[in-house]
């Protein structure tokens, strides 16, 4: 038997939610063109088109939006689960163990029940942006910031972690990112996701374990991995360089490559164009610079390798500007992303089937036991 590492190119469900062609650089939610809802529509409502597959009636979408805000508030036992956490506790990690926590004050959580995936939803969708915003506050040392219902979603977010109300332009761009972040078809923590709901377990935990699989800096930790990498270059003269010994070294460029885009990321182009717009707004700031010149010298090396900037590479950038704190920017990714790991898990535990691949063992048989001291 044939071992597929890392299952490249293995379709393992079949799904209408999003669609990618890696070569046109073309990325689709439920056939909507990614460029269009970052221009029309907000990440709540494209959350919406991902998890019940069409776009909100008014109604909808106003209920949606409101069920969302009451799911803002946490009960004062998780805010104390937090306050007993170490100080130093990765925000990914925070997530990863306080998201199976939710599922203690939702009793609607049997996956096979359609009528339980709402509240699933919008109890993560709520807390999930609320956690990460307190988790800063409390890891620092600084003030809770309630939050204002008065604001929108990505506003609301904005307000809580930085602990100024955002101007409008600020809570657009931010709203963009998340929608750009949302959704992705069979990446690595979605395919985790489907993985764990296909043995029947609720959302929270698939979603919990979805968290642990983007943490990793091959997949949505690259975007702290990326700020890092930049800021530890103090003039643009010194790119060259830096990348020709990280190639040599034989290192991967964070933010670059991917498996199955092979031209730009359509999503990079976007956060590159809005990094743009919000730098004209708030001013330019070194690491724009930094970044733009690393692209091009990267380029220069990889691309023939079809290796280009993916959505990690600009994605930091842009929440510095934000005033959002690098060990947050996989937690932000996170936060988008619950709306395409329960649209995957909704639509796969319609036909379940337990995921149970199998190996090629090139191990051996019938080895006798040694005690402990006849062994070498
Ligand atoms: C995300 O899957 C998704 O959809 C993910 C995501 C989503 O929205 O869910 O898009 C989000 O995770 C984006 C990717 C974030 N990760 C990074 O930026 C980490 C750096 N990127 C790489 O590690 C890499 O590009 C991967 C892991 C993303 C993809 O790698 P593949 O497809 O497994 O390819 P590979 O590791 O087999 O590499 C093929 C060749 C190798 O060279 P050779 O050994 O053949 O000479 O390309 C080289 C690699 O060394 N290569 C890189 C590189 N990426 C690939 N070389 C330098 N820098 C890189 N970034």
């Amino acid at each position: 038997m044939k071992v597929y590492s890392g299952l490249a190119g293995i379709p393992v469900v079949k799904s209408s939610i999003s669609y990618i062609d890696g070569e046109r650089g073309i990325l689709e939610y439920r056939g909507i063109p990614i460029q269009e809802l970052v221009e029309h529509s907000d990440f709540l409502e494209t959350a919406y088109l991902l998890v019940f597959g069409k776009l909100p009636a008014k109604e909808e979408y106003t209920r949606f939006v409101s069920d969302v805000k009451e799911n803002q508030y946490l009960d004062m036992s998780v805010l104390n689960f937090l306050k007993e956490l170490p100080k130093t506790t990765h925000p990914m990690k925070v997530l990863q163990s306080v998201i199976p926590v939710l599922s203690a004050y939702d009793k609607n959580t049997d996956v096979l029940d359609p009528q339980h995936h709402y509240s699933s939803l919008v109890k993560m969708l709520g807390q999930v942006p609320v956690i990460t915003a307190l988790w800063k506050r409390i890891s620092v040392g600084e003030n809770i910031v309630e939050p204002d219902s008065s604001l929108s979603y990505s506003e609301n977010f904005l307000y809580m972690i930085t602990g100024r109300r955002p101007d409008p332009v600020e809570g657009r761009v931010f709203d963009r990112c998340l929608i750009l972040h949302a959704e992705h078809t069979m990446n690595a923590s979605t395919f985790t996701a489907v993985v764990a709901v296909s043995t029947l377990a609720d959302f929270y935990s698939a979603v919990s374990s979805a968290v642990g699989s983007l943490s990793g800096r091959l997949h949505g930790g690259a975007n702290e991995k990326v700020y890092q990498m930049l800021s530890k270059i103090d003039s643009p003269e010194k790119i060259p360089a830096f990348i020709d010994r990280m190639l040599q070294n034989k290192k991967r460029i964070m933010g670059f490559g991917h498996r199955v885009y092979k031209t730009y990321d359509p999503r990079a182009k976007l956060l590159k164009k809005m990094l743009t717009e919000i730098s004209s707004l708030k001013g330019g700031s070194r690491l724009i610079k930094t970044a733009e010149v690393f692209e091009k010298e990267a380029l220069k090396r990889l691309e023939s390798k079809k290796i280009y900037p993916n959505i990690d590479f600009y994605s930091g950038v842009l929440y510095s500007i934000l005033g959002i704190p690098s060990r947050f920017y996989t937690s932000v990714f996170a936060m988008a992303r619950i709306a395409g790991w329960v649209a995957h898990c909704k639509e796969y535990v319609k036909e379940n089937k337990l995921f149970r691949p199998t190996q090629v063992y090139d191990g051996g048989h019938n080895i006798h036991y040694v005690p402990p001291e006849k062994r070498g």
